[in-house]
């Protein structure tokens, strides 16, 4: 990790939170690059990573449990400043000899925090009392000497402590959570007052070092980068970024399954031919893929001819390339990171991720992912920065196997014109009313079936399309979205009056679980 080593770097120790990429970006947002590691990362490997500060996560386990994670003693005589965030808090304490215990009280949800030392580093500028967000079976009930409270609520007498001579920080409630109003300024506080941090984690500075690290990787002169294309912001970040770093020697592909909705095949067009002038090949494969799909209602069948398929058509499109060496992916750090099981077990391998529809394994491409350290709204940042058009940097996501998951029964041309249809109007009056950001995903599914309806004086026997809507922050779990109904009603009435073949419309109201976010 060269670039790890040469900037301010805040390591977080991951002892199984749920939270642990939330407080990665805590940290990130305050202008400080963070990386999540496992709990039980050897002291030599932190020293090679220098880091200014360690943030030990929360954790499902009780410190004092038999099986409990525990990092190594050594973390916290370093000299290097730690923050212990609930159990890593428990962890640090313990190690330092307090005593951890089950709380007479259990703490879940907003309590009051009463601040008595508001001069602490940890503390500055938070006043007397502040609203934090509490998750704890077990806390701190007595303190040995070598520790002061800094604050309490009222069942926790020890819910912010410091070690007297060393650089321990605890906290017992969760400061990365939204919930938790001053979170960011606490954290802002342990990364510039104790850990001494500038903040030199900038978008704009981290595109000039990915730039030269492109440039280096790549080499020399008739090297060659091939990147597909999927329509979404990632693969188009990892293109711009490229083609600021090797101009002409990027070949971009796009697949144009076909499956895509209205307009997005000549956006890219125009972004990356007129914008950004690269070597732009657009495989025009429509035919292909619905010949392949013909007939096909099984929807991981449907996923299977796809994914195969587009592997073939990239790959025959890529070995046409002369000089091609490299293969550029979108990766992000999610799927990087060696995070460990929740119940602190052994670490988890690292999953790798597949941006466009899977990897091309035989055409012996080294990879270039220059996404690997960024988190999403990271990469939205440099498509900005990049100056990508709005549009796509904002884009929700769409799957891989495109409108064919979301055409209940066999994909026609004629059936895929109606979904089309239906979601250039959805999308459209979603973005009328303000809403296409707030939400994180909304599209039209038609549905395996005839209705009956009345149109003027005749009966008719047509297609219904149903409309979903969902808010999430990680696509694991989701809401459906309460959309106003004077909206549902524009949505319908424009549908049934305007896309032919469909007489009904219905709005999808099942959460994720039970149900998923797509159809099929
Ligand atoms: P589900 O339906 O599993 O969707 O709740 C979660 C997220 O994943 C997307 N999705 C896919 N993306 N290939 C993809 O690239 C797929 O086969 C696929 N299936 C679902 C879905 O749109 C949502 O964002």
């Amino acid at each position: 990790m060269k670039n790890a080593a040469e900037k301010e770097l805040v390591l977080i120790l991951d002892f199984g939170s749920q939270y642990a990429q939330l407080i990665a970006r805590r940290v990130r947002e305050n202008n400080v690059y963070s990386r999540i590691v496992p709990y039980n990362v050897s002291p030599n490997e932190i020293r090679s990573l220098k880091p200014r500060g360690i943030i030990l996560s929360g954790g499902p386990a009780s410190s004092y449990g038999e099986k409990a994670p525990v990092c190594h003693k050594d973390v916290l005589y370093m000299g290097i400043p730690v923050l212990g965030i609930c159990y890593g808090m428990h962890i640090g304490c313990q190690l330092l000899g307090a005593e951890i215990k089950a709380a007479e009280s259990r703490e879940y949800g907003r309590t009051q925090l009463n601040i008595t030392n508001s001069s602490s580093l940890l503390l500055k500028t938070l006043g007397n009392s502040q609203t934090v967000w509490m998750s704890h079976g077990d806390q701190i009930n007595s303190l040995p000497d070598e520790f002061i409270s800094l604050a309490q609520t009222n069942t926790c007498p020890c819910a912010v402590v410091k070690h007297r001579d060393k650089k321990f920080y605890g906290v017992q409630f969760h400061p990365e959570v939204s919930h938790t109003p001053c979170g960011s300024q606490l954290i802002r506080n342990f990364l510039y007052e104790a850990c001494g941090c500038k903040g030199d984690w900038q978008i704009s500075s981290y595109i000039k070092k990915s730039v030269e690290d492109i440039r280096n990787q790549v080499g020399n002169e008739e090297n060659r980068v091939i990147c597909g294309l999927s329509g979404g912001v990632d693969s188009a970040v990892v293109a711009s970024l490229l083609y600021k770093a090797i101009g002409d020697r990027l070949s971009c592909i796009f697949v144009d399954t076909g499956l895509l909705r209205a307009g997005e095949a000549d956006a890219i067009r125009e972004t990356f031919t007129g914008h950004f002038k690269t070597d732009l090949h657009v495989i025009d494969a429509r035919k292909r893929f619905l010949k392949k799909l013909a007939g096909v209602a099984d929807p991981e069948k449907k996923r299977k001819i796809i994914g195969h398929e587009f592997i073939r058509v990239f790959e025959d499109e890529a070995k046409k390339i002369k000089g091609a060496r490299f293969l550029a992916q979108g990766t992000l750090y999610p799927d990087v990171i060696e995070s460990v099981a929740a119940h602190g077990g052994p670490t988890a391998p690292i999953k790798s991720h597949h941006n466009v529809g899977g990897l091309p394994e035989d055409l012996d491409l080294d990879l270039v992912e220059p996404l690997r350290e960024l988190f999403k709204d990271e990469v939205r940042k440099m498509g900005e920065e990049l100056g990508l058009p709005d549009e796509l940097i904002w884009r929700h996501p769409f799957p891989g196997p495109g409108l064919a998951i979301r055409i209940l029964g066999p994909v026609t041309e004629e059936r895929i014109e109606t979904l089309r249809a239906a979601d250039v109007i959805l999308l459209e009056e979603i973005r009328k009313a303000g809403l296409y950001k707030k939400i994180a995903q909304a599209f039209a599914v038609l549905l395996p079936l005839g209705t009956v309806g009345v149109m003027g004086d005749e009966r008719t026997y047509e297609s219904a399309i149903a409309i979903r809507a969902v808010e999430t922050t990680d696509f694991m779990t989701a809401d459906w979205v309460h959309l106003p109904y004077e909206l549902l009603g524009r949505i319908s009435s424009r549908i049934v009056n305007e896309v032919r073949g469909v007489n009904r419309v219905v709005y999808d109201v099942t959460s994720k679980p039970p149900g998923t976010i797509e159809w099929e």
